[in-house]
């Protein structure tokens, strides 16, 4: 998917919670619970300074304006979409009304429970129909060069509506709103919801168990992730974090429990078929062959692929990684730590990934490389790759996934939205050492 695509869906998922949240206030509100005016304040704070005037905007004046251009028949979808956009500001202004009235005693709360479920199920019929009808229209219809400036436009660091000022104001208005939310309704990052079909599931992991001999590493491991979704793991030393990387690229068997890739049943493939199927993985410690060139260590990872796709495949890499083209030629050992988790990533790479899991890339860096490692994961992020990412970084690794998973003694204890666990009093004592 491009990655305009992603930017819109990554803004459709804090959406979706918001209906949720709203249907949950709604079914409260109806069975009697109290009203949270300064709760439902700032979710109609939200709802119009984010909703309305960014998220619909962005879509309008970029994505929607381009579909109409390139394929007629989608005009009937879009015209319908966005005539909904038009209609939302009034339709906040109502639930505002609502609530005003029953604050002054004037209006009842079922009726405010009822607009509130409204809206949330219209929220998510339109966000539906965006993702199941217009994205794939749009990656049908748009060509590279209005992909590129779709990206540029929403990447655009000044713009009023969606740069960076306006979007550091909605991350703002979200936190309040987390912040207010009631024990009832939470806001965590739990699906609730159908929003994700069973084919948004990249992997899923159920129930997976592993041992070393009689050493119980893994216990019981249920995860899943989405296509486009980065991941991470976390937990101390010896928590499990490879052990799980190994067990799903196969390396290490799994004794029990289910494990499906792209729908398919992988629990007993072997290591080189997953590789085939696009699970690549970079490996802790790097274990990058010393002896041998840069070039032959990232043709190797480019073992599954035809010969002739390897060598515009190992300029891609290049162009990811420049000092590795300088040194091609040069023994893989002669590289510094930095440079030799660059060749990792790069290795993996080669074998076209839909699945890449990084185990540790940071790992005996100094902070400025940890950095620019970072920033490589974050720019695979950006072009969509699906990633799992296993740190003892946590905090770096949580603040670049979308959602994280924390791991005990080879047990997940918790689980939610990168930046919730970042926040959670838990993760922080424990991990952040805050
Ligand atoms: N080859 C092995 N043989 C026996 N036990 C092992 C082996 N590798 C790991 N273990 C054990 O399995 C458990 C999980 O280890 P694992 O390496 O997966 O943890 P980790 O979270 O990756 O740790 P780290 O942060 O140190 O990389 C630990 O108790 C470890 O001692
Ligand atoms: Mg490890």
């Amino acid at each position: 998917m491009h990655s305009a695509l992603h930017i819109i869906q990554d803004e459709h998922r804090n959406l979706w919670r918001i209906a949720i949240t709203l249907d949950r206030l709604g079914e409260d509100i109806a069975g009697g619970g109290a009203l949270e005016p300064a709760f439902l304040l700032a979710l109609f704070d939200y709802l119009e300074h984010f909703v309305d005037a960014a998220h619909h905007r962005k879509e309008d004046e970029h994505l929607f304006a381009c579909l109409r251009q390139r394929d007629a028949s989608a005009i009937p979808l879009l015209d319908a979409l966005q005539a909904e956009h038009r209609e939302a500001p009034a339709r906040v202004l109502a639930l505002r009304q609502q609530l005003a009235d029953c604050l002054h005693g004037q209006g009842q709360a079922s009726a405010l429970a009822q607009g509130l479920r409204g809206y949330a199920d219209g929220l998510k019929s339109h966000i539906r129909r965006e993702e199941q009808q217009v994205f794939p229209l749009a990656e049908q219809a748009l060509s590279a060069a209005d992909w590129d400036a779709i990206q540029q436009a929403f990447s655009s660091h000044q713009d009023p509506l969606f740069g960076d000022a306006a979007s550091a104001e909605s991350r703002e208005l979200f936190h309040r709103v987390a912040s207010l939310a009631p024990e009832s309704v939470g806001l965590g990052g739990h699906s609730g919801g159908e929003l994700a079909s069973h084919q948004d599931w990249l992997l899923e992991v159920d129930a997976l168990d592993s041992s070393y001999g009689r050493i119980q590493a893994l216990s019981s491991i249920s995860l899943k992730v989405r296509r486009g979704e980065t991941v991470a793991l976390v937990g101390a030393n010896g928590a499990g974090k490879t052990t799980l990387l190994r067990a799903l690229s196969g390396v290490q068997p799994a004794r029990a429990g289910q494990l499906r890739f792209a729908g398919e049943d992988i629990r007993r493939l072997r290591a080189d078929l997953r590789v085939r199927r696009g699970i690549c993985q970079s490996p802790e410690g790097r274990q990058v062959f010393g002896p041998l060139s840069i070039e032959d260590n990232l043709r190797l990872g480019g073992y599954t692929q035809p010969r002739a796709q390897a060598d515009s495949d190992l300029e891609q890499v290049y162009a990811m990684f420049p000092v590795l083209k300088e040194k091609r030629r040069l023994p893989a050992g002669t590289l510094s730590g930095g440079q030799q988790q660059m060749l990792a990533i790069g290795r993996a790479l080669m074998g076209r990934p839909k699945l890449l899991l990084l185990d540790e890339p940071s790992m005996g860096l100094a902070p400025l490389l940890v950095e620019e490692v970072f920033n490589v994961v974050k720019t695979l992020k950006a072009q969509g790759m699906t990633l799992i990412l296993a740190e003892q970084n946590a905090f770096s690794a949580l603040a670049l996934a979308d959602r994280g998973y924390v791991l005990e003694t080879g047990r997940i204890t918790l689980s939610g939205g990168g930046r919730e666990l970042i926040d959670n009093e838990q993760v922080r004592a424990a991990y952040l050492g805050m």
